[in-house]
């Protein structure tokens, strides 16, 4: 993100709820608060379904036509489309036949991770604008090529990462950002809980069910026998997650939500050094990722998050002989067979500042004051603060992508913002998977340091007929 874009957010942010930087204008005019917009579902899943029914709820939206490999989620949708207002949507299973209609204004796109980039770039280039689940990718490579594909095309673009969305979120940004928690050297993010010993299980591989289109459900990923589990689609949340083809684990499916907040609040467009740390050590099923990771990232501030800060401290915070430039540690740590959590709190984020603990999750945030005496006597002492989140941050996403495709402005959760969210995941894994060191450079979006292995897990060539070319 530039400065400028950075600079907006803090004007918008809380007075607005929403997050608009000034985005150029895409094809065309402006749409009218009263036209009537045209979506098309692709990849009808649990969360596929559920951005298709805030898009019916909450805008003056119709949606034409559903796509689905898996005749029965196809079916399912369609239903609950109906149910929703929608005029008896078209259903296909090829998501090139959406992409083909001209009356299609939004395409949401509800795949598994491997298939948001094809989608996406495709769907551009068809002049649609686009609604993509997170994370936007599974190797960054991709991800660059989708911000390529949005400013190629002047497409409005929002990722689902919809926390940013939520009032307590922004709030809670605001309020680092404003300096009440002081500097901030370390944060802690997580996800824990339990599933020893037998996890998502390990079923055979077998013969597709007659009502999935497997080859079209791989696509771009390697050919494999089916196997439930990389389908995944059950009473639970989808197991793909778990296979390194389609996804990349808790890292990637819960760390994008939380790291992306942490982006944000430390103005940062990612960190420069990355390792992790862990390995499948406990549970018996036939994942791929690990079952326990700990990934550890250096995000290196080129300026204080508030200059106020600095300025309020004894010396005006004058540099220091052998002290390393402004910097922050950040962990992502992942259990998943041991539940015990801090604030009794399975997934969270803590920013801890000079002067408080900040607290946050979905239901809202908390700030714990610092009253230990520094050694020149004072007392860092903040005001505590805390906020419930309002239920649900998923509908203000979605009326935020609305906006913006009506007056062509980038949205809160643009492309760019989802790539950069997506990568410090994707670098996670890339350590984690080389067992290496990596030195990242955040302009060029290159590694610095790091060896053949850390560079070839950032891209992957596309099983034909599937490329992804800009
Ligand atoms: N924003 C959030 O909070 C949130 C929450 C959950 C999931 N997600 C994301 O949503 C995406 C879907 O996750 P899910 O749990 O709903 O998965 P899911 O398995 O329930 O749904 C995915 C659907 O996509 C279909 N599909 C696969 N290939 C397709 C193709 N080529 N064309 C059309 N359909 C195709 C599958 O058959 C399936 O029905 C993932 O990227 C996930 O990370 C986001």
């Amino acid at each position: 993100m530039t400065e400028a874009n950075r600079r907006d957010f803090l004007k918008t942010a809380g007075a607005a709820g929403l997050a608009l930087t000034a985005g150029s204008r895409a094809l065309g005019s402006p749409i009218g608060a009263n036209d009537r917009l045209v979506a098309a579902l692709i990849g009808a899943g649990r969360q596929g379904t559920y951005d298709m029914l805030d898009h019916l709820r909450h805008g003056n939206v119709d949606v034409a036509a559903i796509c689905d490999v898996y005749q029965p989620n196809l079916q399912k949708a369609l239903k609950e489309a109906m149910n929703a207002g929608a005029r008896a949507p078209q259903a296909v299973s090829d998501f090139r036949r959406i992409l083909d209609r001209k009356d299609i204004d939004i395409v949401i796109i509800g795949t598994p991770d491997h298939w948001h980039a094809a989608i996406m770039v495709m769907a551009c280039q068809a002049g649609k604008d686009v609604y993509v689940e997170k994370p936007i990718c599974v190797r960054l490579a991709e991800g660059k090529k989708m911000v390529e594909a949005a400013r190629r095309y002047n497409r409005v673009v929002q990722v689902g990462t919809q926390q940013r969305s939520g009032r307590s979120f922004q709030r809670a940004v605001e309020l680092i950002w404003s300096g009440q928690i002081g500097k901030i050297e370390f944060v802690r993010t997580w996800n824990y809980g339990n599933e020893y010993p037998e996890g998502i299980g390990d079923p055979p591989d077998s013969s597709a069910p007659a009502d999935l289109d497997w080859d079209m459900w791989l696509g771009p990923a390697p050919k494999r026998p089916f196997n439930w589990n990389r389908f995944g689609v059950g009473d639970r949340w989808s197991t793909f997650r778990y296979f390194w083809d389609y996804a990349g684990g808790m890292m990637t499916d819960w760390g994008v939500h939380l790291l992306d907040i942490v982006n944000w609040a430390l103005r940062a467009d990612g960190p420069r050094v990355i390792t992790a740390s862990g390995g499948k050590y406990l549970l018996r099923d036939n994942r791929e990722t690990p079952d326990t990771l700990q990934a550890t990232f250096e995000y290196a501030l080129s300026s204080p998050p508030v200059e106020a800060i600095r300025e309020a401290e004894p010396g005006g915070g004058a540099a220091v002989p052998n002290q390393d430039p402004p910097g922050c540690v950040v962990v992502y740590e992942n259990r998943t067979a041991n539940a015990n959590s801090m604030y009794g709190k399975g997934y969270g984020m803590e920013f801890h500042g000079t002067s408080g603990t900040l607290f946050v999750d979905r239901s809202g945030f908390q700030v714990y004051p610092e009253t230990k005496r520094g050694p020149r006597g004072e007392v860092n002492l903040t005001a505590a603060a805390e906020m419930h989140e309002e239920p649900d941050p998923h509908a203000n996403h979605v009326m935020n992508f609305l906006e913006c495709v009506r007056t062509r402005q980038r949205p809160i959760s643009d492309i760019e913002i989802g790539h950069r969210s997506t990568s410090v995941c994707l670098l996670a894994n890339v350590a984690y998977r080389s067992r290496e060191r990596l030195v990242w450079d955040l302009e060029k979006q290159e590694l610095i340091e790091g060896g053949q292995q850390a560079r070839e897990l950032l891209s992957y060539s596309y099983r034909a007929p599937w490329a992804l070319n800009v």
